[in-house]
């Protein structure tokens, strides 16, 4: 990682949660290895009264939270935090910028002054227009002398025309190469190995097509409910929240051609071009093809796990969805008939993300009347949180006869013991900082994912037929998801069910 050039880094939404869990530790984690800028400066802004060192005093626990107990670095700490500043600003009322340009004046302006300025948006998404704006009204977006980039948190919209309003809204100051809308998903280093595996091996790319390829499976679990977000979340779901975004990202990636260059564009050109190929959804198609479910009470290892409905924040009868299983096309040459089956949920057995490519098996199966591979190969590439890669393939077992058995050729980031793998924010705020925008989503693409979604926000909002099931917390989702993969394979498991009881049932 090269250092990147002298900025000064203003964080929007300073006291909240995420700046404190997952911005500020993985500045810290650039700092350590010395690959933050030379003169690098930091102001958080946002309501909160607090001063300068009440505000390092607060990241610094956060930041200690993150390296865990037992560790002590606080020296270091402290250096890191000598260049974080404050200012308490309400961030909707124009009026008060000015205290903004003043402070940034006085932080920016010296001996060495700083050139450069990144933004980083990390306030309720409905402050993200009018900071945008506010901030285009007081010229600090102008690139006069040193840069000046905004980096935007998700959610990019709520819906088509939410996510255009919001694009209008940022290009009313900013223009598109200036804003690096941030997809945690894709900071991660076994998505982007996506690229290199695809991309970098004679090996797999003659095979990464529908002659060979059965049908592609991408699941993003996780074990916990919503976690005291309930408010929330219960105004989002499933589509909005994972599907929309991190989802067809990997979907993006998997499906795309191979770009001309490692040119944020160039790559940014083909995971556009697989979005305008999704084979659009038809209103009356939805329940054939979408699934959605909600999970409800059950106990997972004796314990007691409360139904969706049961979390604080979420209406007792909401049709809200905690799962979405989805099946489609992708309509070009590469993926012609080939169908496309991704799957997300909360409560489920587990938490982990993989992609899985199942490919076709043999044209004739010479190995029948003995216990064969019946699952055919599987390439699973594993996002999180063992993240690896790893190729099912069958092999003979040893003695007479031909019993084929399926066997795994594995490899696993952490084997790499002295490899750092930076978390994904790590990844992408030092990419903000040194103008790399490849990890980073587009508008055109943002919108193009949108418009897949569209017509399944639609129908389950017109709801005659649209079902919602139930699924015991703890289980793989509802049954009925099961029906959407044709093949006998079915999706892949990697846990068996933990709930002991709870009702599979129609809400
Ligand atoms: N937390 C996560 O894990 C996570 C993950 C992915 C994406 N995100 C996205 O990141 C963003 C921030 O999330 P969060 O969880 O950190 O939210 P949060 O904990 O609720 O923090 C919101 C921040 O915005 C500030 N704020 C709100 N209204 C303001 C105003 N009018 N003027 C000035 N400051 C204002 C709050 O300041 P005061 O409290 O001082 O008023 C607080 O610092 C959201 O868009 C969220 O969707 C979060």
């Amino acid at each position: 990682m090269k250092k990147p050039e002298d900025q000064l880094l203003v964080i929007f939404g300073a006291s909240g949660d995420l700046t404190s869990r997952k911005l500020v530790p993985a500045l810290y984690s650039l700092f350590k290895r010395n690959v933050t800028p030379e003169k690098f400066v930091v102001l958080g802004v946002s309501r909160s009264e607090l001063s300068d060192d009440q505000f390092r005093r607060k990241l610094g626990a956060g930041v200690q939270d993150s390296l865990g107990k037992g560790i002590n670095e606080e020296q270091m700490i402290n250096s890191f935090l000598e260049r974080f500043y404050y200012l308490p600003l309400d961030m909707a009322n124009p009026q008060e910028y000015y205290r903004l340009v003043e402070r940034i004046d006085v932080l920016t302006t010296g001996l060495s002054p700083v050139k450069n300025i990144l933004f980083y948006l990390s306030t309720p998404p409905v402050l993200f227009g009018p900071i945008a704006r506010n901030i285009g009204s007081c010229g600090l977006q102008k690139e006069t002398e040193g840069f000046r980039r905004i980096i935007v948190e998700k959610p990019f919209g709520y819906d088509l025309e939410s996510s255009r309003q919001l694009r209008k809204e940022l290009h009313a100051s900013f223009e598109e190469k200036q804003i690096y809308r941030i997809d945690h998903y894709l900071g991660k280093e076994t998505v982007q190995n996506l690229l290199v595996m695809r991309f970098g091996n004679g090996i797999f790319e003659p095979l990464w097509n529908r002659n060979y390829i059965d049908h592609v499976e991408i699941t993003s679990a996780e074990s916990l409910g919503v976690e005291g977000r309930g408010g929330y979340y219960d105004g989002s779901g499933a589509l909005r929240d994972m599907v929309q975004n991190h989802l067809l990202q990997m979907v993006g990636l998997t499906a795309m051609e191979p770009p001309s260059s490692m040119e944020a564009d160039s790559l940014r050109n083909e995971v556009f071009k697989v979005f305008q190929s999704l084979r659009p959804i038809r209103e009356e198609d939805v329940s054939k093809q979408v699934i959605r479910g909600q999970y409800v009470a059950s106990h997972i290892r004796g314990e007691l796990v409360p139904g969706y409905r049961e979390e604080s924040g979420v209406q007792p009868e909401s049709r809200t969805e905690t799962f979405a299983a989805i099946k489609f096309y992708i309509d070009n040459w590469r993926w012609g008939g080939v169908p496309f089956y991704i799957r997300t949920g909360k409560r489920l057995p587990t938490r982990v993300t993989e992609v899985v490519i199942h490919f076709k098996p043999t044209p004739h199966n010479l190995f029948r009347k003995e216990e064969t591979c019946m699952t055919g190969n599987q390439l699973i590439i594993r996002i999180q949180p063992d993240e690896g890669i790893l190729l099912k393939f069958g092999l003979k077992e040893p003695g007479s006869g031909f019993q084929v058995k399926t066997v795994n050729m594995d490899f696993h980031y952490s084997d790499l013991r002295d490899v750092h793998v930076p978390p994904a924010y790590e990844r992408l705020i030092h990419d903000a900082m040194t103008g790399d925008s490849t990890l980073y989503s587009r508008a055109d693409a943002v919108e193009e994912s949108w418009k897949f979604v569209a017509p399944i926000l639609k129908a389950w909002e017109r709801e005659p037929g649209q079902k919602i099931y139930g699924y015991p917390a703890g289980t793989w989702g509802p049954q009925q998801a099961e029906s959407l993969i044709e093949n006998s394979s079915g999706w892949r498991y990697p846990c068996k069910n933990l709930a002991d009881d709870g009702e599979y049932c129609e809400l």
